[in-house]
């Protein structure tokens, strides 16, 4: 038995199968796009997983001992089909949502992600814009699958990498998947024009590095190094207590205070402003000799989810791969709208029950995360981020 086995936490309740009751469908009081949750946040992001299977054991996400041969994932039939996640899609827009990602579990291992994508593609936002559409992905299968996900209409992905040294790389990914392949993944995306525009980059390719201390923190200078100047936002993500199976500890984060720190000792580093609000990641911009932000150079950024949380603008929406809502990563329960898909509402009434949910909102669990006494928010009953997506 390894050191790991001999603290892994297993959950004795299966959260998947928790849930809060629905509110009764009840019309809305506010104009379409004006909903907000109790501390005035609006819906702006709807984060879909596509399976809850990932062909990676990534150990901060689904640890090997737990995701095992016996585990139970779900079963085909209670997946939510391409045009039931396209239908909700369709009412989550009507309440304000303007950007939806695609995650799992490894989105790509779902068959014919093309044709979900086709259909997204075709919605548009309550302003009449196309719907901004993206992809997690750990890139294993990017290079086979890049094209046909531009034809289909995806506009930009996000890959997570955790290294570039192939023995880190296969030790965080737990599987031996080598380095070599994902770079390869992310060098097809770039040539068939994922995350561009007219051949100039749009930020729309991004590298997400989840940073454990002592495991893959001594890559953080060479994937900045390897990534400046390529047009693709290499991001750093603080590793985080999601889920109830990762036996996260607070002397595995480092923080991003520190990611910083070691790269601008390096690499001068200027700080910029955010992109959109709500954003998850602090902008940094590359220096020039000057001490201005060298465009060409590029940007990094940090997602400080532990040291510096950022509940307070937090508009994202989370859609498990059977239709449950969660409006929080590290929620407990969700709300399963697959009855709603799957009797006989109305898509008003849908929508009326998802605004509603959505006003009654409070969560703020990573503001929260120091003041929660140990059996509330500690994490036992939490759902797992493969489930929910990332
Ligand atoms: P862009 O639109 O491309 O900027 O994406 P994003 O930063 O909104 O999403 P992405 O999935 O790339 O987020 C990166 C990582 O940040 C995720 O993998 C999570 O680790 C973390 N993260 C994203 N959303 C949340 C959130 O709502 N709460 C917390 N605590 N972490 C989050
Ligand atoms: N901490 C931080 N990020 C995580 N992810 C999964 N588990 C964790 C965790 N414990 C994120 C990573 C990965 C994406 C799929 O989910 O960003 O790239
Ligand atoms: Fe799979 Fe991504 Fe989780 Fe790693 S982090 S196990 S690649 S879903
Ligand atoms: Fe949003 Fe919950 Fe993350 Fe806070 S912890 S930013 S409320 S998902």
């Amino acid at each position: 038995m390894s050191e790991r086995d001999t603290y892994r936490t297993i959950p004795l309740t299966d959260q998947r199968q928790a849930g809060f009751a629905l509110p009764r469908p009840a019309q809305l009081l506010v104009a379409h796009g004006e909903l907000t949750d109790t501390l005035r946040r609006p819906l702006r992001d709807l984060r879909i997983s596509v399976t809850d299977r990932c062909n990676f054991r990534c150990n901060y996400c689904m640890p090997k001992e737990v995701f095992d041969q016996n585990y139970a994932y779900l079963p085909h039939a209670s997946l939510l089909s391409f045009e039931e996640i396209t239908r909700l899609a369709r009412q989550f827009i009507e309440l304000g949502v303007q950007k939806v990602r695609l995650t799992g579990g490894e989105p790509l291992l779902r068959k014919n992600l093309e044709r979900l994508i086709e259909q997204l593609a075709k919605l548009r936002t309550l302003q009449g814009k196309p719907l901004d559409i993206t992809l997690t992905t750990n890139g294993s299968l990017l290079a086979r699958k890049a094209q046909s996900l531009k034809d289909a209409g995806l506009q930009r992905v996000t890959v997570s990498l955790d290294g570039l040294d192939d023995a880190v790389f296969r030790r965080m990914n737990d599987v031996d998947f080598p380095v070599t392949d994902v770079l390869h993944g992310i060098e097809v995306a770039r040539a068939v024009g994922l995350g561009q525009r007219d051949g100039q980059p749009t930020g729309g390719l991004k590298v997400n590095m989840v940073v454990k201390r002592g495991s893959n923190d001594q890559e953080i200078l060479r994937m900045a190094r390897h990534f400046k100047g390529s047009g693709i936002v290499l991001r750093f993500i603080e590793y985080m207590d999601v889920g109830a199976t990762n036996a996260w500890r607070m002397d595995e984060v480092l923080p991003s205070a520190e990611v910083v720190r070691r790269i601008h000792a390096e690499l001068p580093l200027v700080p910029l402003e955010p992109c959109a609000p709500g954003e998850t990641a602090q902008r940094w911009g590359y220096a020039g000799a000057h001490g201005e932000h060298d465009t060409t150079a590029g940007e990094i950024g940090v997602i400080s989810s532990v040291t510096q949380a950022f509940c307070a603008q937090c508009n994202r929406a989370r859609l498990s791969t059977e239709g449950k809502l969660y409006l929080c990563l590290f929620a407990e329960n969700g709300y399963d709208l697959k009855p709603l898909l799957r009797g006989n509402a109305s898509d008003k009434e849908i929508e009326d029950v998802i605004g509603q949910i959505w006003q009654g909102r409070g969560d703020r669990y990573s503001e929260l995360r120091g003041s929660l006494p140990p059996d509330r928010g500690g994490g036992a009953r939490r759902v797992e981020m493969s489930y929910i997506g990332g």
